[in-house]
């Protein structure tokens, strides 16, 4: 499978799969997040899948969009590199 996968599912998130969503976007988006909420607001809101399971949602990716804030990024790196 291959999608478009966002890491953080946060503001920025929302408002660009909003508007894949009202583009009628064909492909897959798929959103992970540490937030299970916010995972399902975007699942209801937006039709997008959704991966709890960060390796499981970079495993899809054909697009990796990292949506979370600077200081979160080296501690998913972190997390991403202890699993290589
Ligand atoms: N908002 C904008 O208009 C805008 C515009 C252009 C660019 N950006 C950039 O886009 C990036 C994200 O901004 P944002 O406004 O969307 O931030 P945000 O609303 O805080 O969203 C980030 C999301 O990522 C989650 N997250 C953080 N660390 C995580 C981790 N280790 N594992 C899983 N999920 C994690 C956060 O969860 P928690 O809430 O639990 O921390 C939050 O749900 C930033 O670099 C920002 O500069 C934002």
């Amino acid at each position: 499978m291959s999608a478009i996968v966002f890491i953080g599912g946060g503001r920025i998130t929302s408002a660009l799969v909003a508007g894949l969503h009202r583009a009628e976007y064909p492909e897959e988006i798929v959103v992970h997040d540490r937030n299970p909420k916010k995972l399902r607001a975007l699942e209801r809101d937006f039709g997008v899948a959704v991966e709890p399971d960060l390796q499981a949602a970079i495993a899809t990716a054909d697009m990796l969009i990292i949506a979370v804030r600077p200081p979160a990024v080296a501690e998913m790196l972190d997390a991403r590199l202890r699993t290589v």
